[in-house]
This record gives C-alpha cells, structure tokens and sequence, in this order.
C-alpha cells in the first residue's frame, strides 16, 4: 500500500520482500562527504521511494542529500567504484517512475542544491542550482518569466525539469525546458564536473551536450544547475475558456488562434468527462452553463489580445478572465485535470504526441481503443492541442499488465506520433520504446550512454535498450 492507500501498479516484481543493503564502509563514505543527517535509511528514506502518483513504489537503501556541486561528484565517485545504481531525484514530480528506485537504487536528492544566483539584467537570464523550484525562478524578476509553466511548480525543480525536458502550459509560445537552457552545470558517474555556463547565445564550438542532457531523464550525468534564458513576464493578459463540440472543433479553433493572436500563449484542451470528476470531488463550479462536450482554454497577451480571442471564441459559449484572481479560477478547470482520474484510481498516466493533421483522430478515437482492450476502464483525455499533445489518463478495470499501452501506444505508433510528448520514458513506458525508435537508433543511445555513464551506474533502468 502506498500513502494514498491504494495498491501501485508499478511495484518492484519482487514486491515487499525486496530488501537492499548497503555495505556498512560505503555508507560511513557516504556520511563523511554530507554527514549524517543527509544520509536517510529505512523509514527516513521511505518518502522519496514513492511518486506523485502513488503508482510507483520501490525501496531506497540510502537516500543522499548532497549541499553542493562538489559533494555531488564525491558521492557519484563512491557509487561508481562500488558499482551502485543511483536514481537522481529533484521535486519526485515526475509520471514515469523515472525518478524513484524501482530497483533498489540510491536516490541522490538535489533538493539541497537550492543556489539562485542574481537576474543577469543584460542577458535576461539566471543560473539556477538543480533544486531550485521553477516557481522561484519565475518569480526572480518583476519583468521577466521562466518560459516554462507546469501545474506542479512549486515543487518542480530546475534539475528535474531539465532531465526530463519539461513541457507544459507554453510551450507553443516558449518551446519546452530545453529552449530556455542556455547552459549547464553536471556531473559525470566518474564524479567528473562539466559546467559551461557562460550564457552565450552563439556559441558553436563543438557538442551541444546541455542540450543532449535534457531530457535524458537522468542516464548521462546529474545535471547540478543549469544557465536559464528567461522571458519578458505577460503584461495585461486575458485567459478565455470557449465550449466546443469536441475535439474537431478545439482543433480548429486552436489553430486560427496561433494564426491570428499575435500574443497566444496557451491553448488548452479538456472535455466535459474530467469536468465532472472535477466538479464533483474538488469542489470546482461548472465554468459554463449548460456544459458542453469539451473545452478550449486560450490565453493572449499584450495589446488587443481580447479582441483576438473574442474574434476566435465567436459567438461559441465562454468565460472570460482578465483579473489575477478570474484567471487563476479559469486555469483551475485544466490545471487540475491531472488529479482528475486520481479521484477514482490510481491512474495510469499516458502522454502521446502526434503530427498536427492526426490530433483530432487521436483525441476522438483513443477512448474507444482503450475500451477494446478494456471496457470498463475510466478514460480522461487532456492536453496541449496546439503541439499535438495529448494526455490520456485512465484507471483500469483489469489487470494493469500492459495491456493498456499496448493499445495506445500502438495507435499512436500507427498515426506517427510518440509516445512521450513532454513526461519522459521512465520505467512506465520502457517496454514500448522500440514502437518509436529503431535498432539503430536505440543502438546509438547506448553507445552515447556508454560514453558519459561507463560505470553504467545512472538510471540504469531508464531508457533501456
Ligand atoms: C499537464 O499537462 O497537466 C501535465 O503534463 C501533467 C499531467 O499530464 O498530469
Ligand atoms: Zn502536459
């Protein structure tokens, strides 16, 4: 049982009897480089074994709190000459199980690394230690903004989002974690540290590797800060949620609004099915009487972005905010859809991206795809229309054995799509990463891998091949 008392779909094959242990010398190395206090053991380390979801739990034999840049690649040293596997960990945010030991790993906490260094005014941008959370690099300046915006913020952290190339709420405006890193800080399984944080925006003097450690969901190196571009914060922005018939309609309405807002930041998709969940068990009142099938939430900013997104909402149902507060409620109905499935059950967390031209089939057909493999499973669909981005959230009325993946992942193969747009691979989505990627080019990731991580200690489990 997990800490919302329910039974995990992901549990370790080997279940409750998995006990790991640590060398009694290699735990006294551990305590000698971050003391005692940032060693945790059994129950200490028991809260960074689980997921946000509760779907994951694994078993930590020692989870390390390092304080700083160098201790981290003390640490990496040790477990590299002991041949010990190591989970890196920011906020535990992610829905992959990318992030927790599903194996028995050491969990290498961040959270300490928590270093925000002044605004560069010049530039727009900030260095950010690894456990910043990305909240607090949004509110570094009155003028400017992290370009990356996720429900879950005020835990996130700036090394987590990294690794996992984080999308989220405006990305069609400011492209995902990886368009906003201007350079890195990490460290090497051999404890050796690469920092290239200078901030250049032109700079081609060899291998983009900040940009290949993002989203590398923790295989390569321990990201330990990261170079941030920022951008000029919204002024006056106006946030509208329109009623549509369903996805075809979200569809179009979403594209004329990239065509013709010139300030559109969001773009929003949810239906009427996680509303009800919503409704029902957060206590959030309907936006919109009567309800409609589904809904597009669209957000503009700078001058006349309210008359863009009237022009675009029509004469369609829609509520409209403009005041802090009245966007902040508009946003609830989707930035709560992630809890939405989790009233029900554990969810089962799917993120798919397809071409543009195949989001509308995607969006209508997946529902009843997944009901082939299992009628009776509870499906709430969401997400970020413009990318081509869907959320597919389900909790099963059968067996969790795969089968439910199977049948997605297997109908976002066959329309081109992927199957991680923004969450990652992790542990969840391992099995099926030969749908989307080839021999060759999974044989290439290996070999990259083996070159940053030779002890073959990071992730293991990860982005397998
Ligand atoms: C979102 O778009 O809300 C995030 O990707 C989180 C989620 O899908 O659960
Ligand atoms: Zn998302």
């Amino acid at each position: 049982m997990n800490r919302r008392g329910v039974a995990p779909y992901h549990r370790q094959p080997w279940g409750d009897a998995l006990t790991v242990e640590l060398p009694a010398g290699l735990l006294r190395e551990f305590v000698a480089v971050v003391g005692e206090s940032h060693v945790l053991t059994g129950d200490a380390a028991a809260g960074y074994a689980v997921d946000w979801t509760g779907g994951f739990t694994g078993q930590a034999p020692a989870v390390l709190r390092p304080r700083d840049t160098a201790e981290v690649a003390a640490l990496l040293t040790l477990c590299a000459e002991a041949g010990v596997a190591v989970v890196p960990q920011g906020g535990n945010t992610g829905l992959v199980g990318g992030g927790v030991p599903l194996h028995g790993e050491v969990v290498l906490s961040l959270a300490r690394l928590d270093r925000l260094g002044p605004v560069d005014a010049d530039a727009g941008q900030v260095s950010a230690g690894a456990g910043v959370s990305l909240q607090q690099v949004a509110d570094a300046d009155p003028g400017l903004d992290l370009g990356v915006f996720i429900a879950s913020r005020a835990s996130a952290t700036v090394g987590g989002a990294v690794a996992t190339n984080a999308g989220g709420l405006r990305v069609l405006r400011h492209g995902p974690m990886r368009a906003q890193l201007r350079g890195i800080e990490a460290v090497l399984s051999g404890g050796t540290v690469l920092s290239h944080m200078a901030g250049l925006v032109k700079d081609n003097t060899g291998y983009d590797y900040p940009s290949l450690l993002a989203g590398s969901e923790g295989t390569l190196a321990v990201i330990t800060a990261a170079r941030l571009q920022l951008v000029p914060r919204m002024t006056d922005p106006v946030t509208v949620i329109a009623g549509v018939d369903g996805p075809g309609e979200a569809h179009a309405l979403a594209h004329q609004a990239v065509r013709e807002a010139g300030g559109l930041v969001s773009a929003e998709f949810f239906t009427q099915a996680g509303l009800d969940l919503l409704t029902e068990h957060a206590r959030l009142a309907p936006p919109l009487r009567p309800p409609a099938p589904a809904y597009l939430l669209l957000e503009a900013a700078g001058p006349g972005a309210a008359e863009e997104l009237a022009a675009v909402a029509g004469d369609r149902p829609a509520a409209v905010g403009t005041g802090a507060a009245e966007r902040a409620r508009l946003w609830a109905y989707r930035e709560r859809h992630p809890e939405a499935a989790g009233f029900v059950g554990v969810p089962l967390k799917l993120d798919v991206s397809v071409p543009a031209a195949q989001w509308v089939r995607l969006a209508s057909e997946v529902a009843g795809v997944v009901a082939e493999a299992d009628p009776g499973a509870l499906v709430i669909t969401y997400g970020h229309v413009a990318d081509g981005n869907l959320h597919v959230n389900l909790v099963p009325a059968t067996a969790a054995d795969g089968r439910h993946q199977d049948a997605v992942f297997s109908f976002v193969a066959s329309l081109g799509g992927s199957i991680s747009a923004e969450h990652g691979i992790g542990a969840l989505k391992a099995p099926w990463l030969p749908l989307v990627r080839s021999d060759a080019e999974r044989a290439l990731f290996a070999r990259v891998r083996a070159a940053f991580d030779p002890a073959g200690i990071l992730n293991p489990h990860v982005l397998p091949r």
